[in-house]
């Protein structure tokens, strides 16, 4: 029933964000929790309904705090623990859920774990890692960042031995054969929970259950197991907890991270192979490879959801797309060497990739929240951010929330060297792109962004419906409806510049039933199901059928 917010998770709108560059409460430079705990209000009255925290544990901060030295303990340039709790009660308070990453495929090298494993082979973590005398042939393969890395073996003169790294060599995996790693991962879990948040974002999840290189996985004959005891453990604990996970693979094999057909394994998966049709079909300006993966994408399980994105923290992977289709988005959205990375993304935000065309990037945002699923918002996209080249690798897109057109656009008084990430120079920086200039501006990209928030919350449809995409002749626009417990939603999206007109027909109307515009208020008549509807360009609309008698409250 989509009258109860028991399954929260279901139609959540989750913002993610990272403590350091968000907003520096005590001007330092570095962005902090008492920071970010000014801005909850913002949040809250965006709409957001649950924070997603990118690490903020202890780190020597190699791979942005993806490189973990406490799994227990907070980053002391972020603040205390105190100071985190107090930032969750003030989230909870205002009815904003927290969840945080969870990143247990690795830790640091620094982890005194590892220390301690590379120490001596009778150490009692020695077995926490994955070692080899030599590096196996018949290993895992695939390496994560190819520009950086060779092979996901480095040899530890300390330790005599070789040990596996899926990512980088300063980030060893841990060995999840080994029950007493996942008993203290499970501790882990359930620290944080009892601290107050609401789940997890699972970290590189296909990696983490990987038992290739280990030679305990007799110890693990089905990794899967190992998810179905963490959620297991999980809702023991506490009901509502999630895991969203983490996992870029085909849609198949995506489906087996939800696990049984009631959901025993992850309660929310990315939508990572229709984010990478979604840029497809921006570059061809058709709705085509969209629609087509909507149509492919798997039920998912009941109590399950699909995680939608149009952006992230990482680069903007199209991994799964063919080279020729990757090379198209290329040329389209980053021709340009230095936009890409690993030959597989873009290290680019979306307004700069469509030249800030306000009406494209408008209607991204009305995709976004109009697909089915939970969409997935990434900090500073509700403005219309973009990124700084100049800063290396996947860090382009991790810059300083742009707040006012002030100094350091407002997230911080320190001196501009000092800032823990630079801030974004140029046509997209502060002086044009920021928080306050938008916040009372009805035409602003965030406002725009509250409206379609407060619609999709509005339309329980969207996110717990049925849905079908609508077959038309027009390429260049994407019908969808969605139905759940007698309501009818009816989205439509034109990928062109060029306005179209799409002549429809909806099955199961009543002969008075009227579509009244859930964005630009108006009504259309509707004749024998079929109804012809008009687009601007890259125009969007969202339509509800209102039986006689029924109203609409905006
Ligand atoms: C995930 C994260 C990425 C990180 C990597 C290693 O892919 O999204 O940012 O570098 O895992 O933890």
């Amino acid at each position: 029933m989509s009258h109860t917010a028991d399954l929260w998770w279901k139609n959540a709108v989750i913002y993610c964000l990272d403590v350091e560059t968000f907003f520096d409460g005590d001007g330092d430079g570095c962005g902090d929790f008492r920071g970010l705990a000014q801005r909850v209000d913002y949040l809250d009255e965006m709409g957001v309904t649950c924070i997603w925290l990118m690490p903020f544990y202890p780190t020597p901060d190699r791979d942005d705090g993806y490189d973990i030295t406490d799994f227990y303990g907070v980053d002391p340039r972020l603040g205390t623990k105190g100071d985190l709790v107090e930032f969750l009660r003030l989230a909870r308070d205002r009815g904003i859920r927290v969840i945080a990453d969870l990143v247990v495929n690795h830790t640091s090298n620094q982890h005194p774990w590892f220390q301690s494993a590379r120490s001596s082979p009778d150490s009692p973590h020695r077995d926490w890692y994955v070692w080899r005398d030599k590096p196996p042939a018949d290993g895992p393969e695939g390496i994560v960042f190819p520009d950086q890395e060779k092979s996901l073996w480095e040899y530890d003169e300390k330790a005599g031995q070789y040990y596996l790294h899926r990512f980088y060599k300063h980030q060893p995996d841990l060995n999840v054969t080994n029950p007493v790693v996942r008993d203290e991962i499970v501790r882990v879990l359930g620290y944080w929970i009892h601290l107050g948040l609401s789940g997890f974002r699972v970290d590189a999840v296909p990696f983490l259950l990987e038992t290739d290189g280990a030679l305990g996985a007799d110890d693990l004959p089905d990794p899967h197991r190992y998810l179905r005891d963490l959620r297991a453990f999980l809702s023991r604990r506490y009901g509502e907890a999630v895991l969203l996970g983490e996992v870029n693979l085909p849609y198949p094999d995506t489906m087996r991270f939800f696990g049984d057909e009631d959901g025993d394994e992850l309660t929310m998966c990315f939508d990572f192979i229709g984010m990478q049709q979604l840029y497809l079909s921006l570059a061809r300006e058709s709705a085509a490879p969209l629609a087509k993966a909507l149509e492919e994408r798997p039920i998912e399980p009941k109590d399950a959801q699909w995680a939608t994105f149009v952006r992230n923290h990482d680069e903007l992977t199209l991994d799964k797309l063919s080279d020729d289709e990757r090379q198209e988005v290329f040329d389209a959205f980053g021709p340009e060497k230095n936009m890409q990375v690993y030959g597989r993304g873009l290290r680019r935000r979306l307004p700069s990739m469509l030249d800030g065309d306000m009406d494209r990037i408008r209607m991204v945002y009305s995709l976004l929240f109009s697909l089915p699923g939970t969409p997935v918002l990434f900090y500073g996209e509700e403005i219309g951010m973009a990124e700084e080249l100049g800063v290396e690798g996947r860090n382009a897109v991790r810059t300083p929330m742009q707040w006012s057109d002030d100094h350091n656009g407002g997230f911080s008084p320190a001196d501009p060297d000092q800032l823990s990430a630079p801030v974004v120079r140029g046509e997209f920086g502060p002086a044009n792109v920021n928080v306050v200039s938008q916040v009372r501006a009805p035409d602003s990209l965030l406002s725009w962004m509250k409206l379609l928030i407060r619609r999709y919350r509005q339309c329980p449809e969207l996110a717990w419906g049925r849905y079908q995409v609508l077959t038309h002749d027009a390429d260049t626009v994407l019908a969808h409806r969605a139905d759940q417990d007698g309501g009818t939603v009816v989205a439509l999206h034109n990928f062109a510049a060029e306005p179209a007109e799409v002549t429809l027909r909806l099955d199961g109307l009543e002969p008075d039933d009227r579509l009244v515009d859930l964005i630009a208020g108006g009504s259309t008549p509707v004749e024998d199901g079929r109804m012809t509807l008009r687009l601007g360009r890259y125009g969007c609309r969202w339509l509800r059928v209102l039986k006689r008698g029924e109203v609409f409250v905006p």
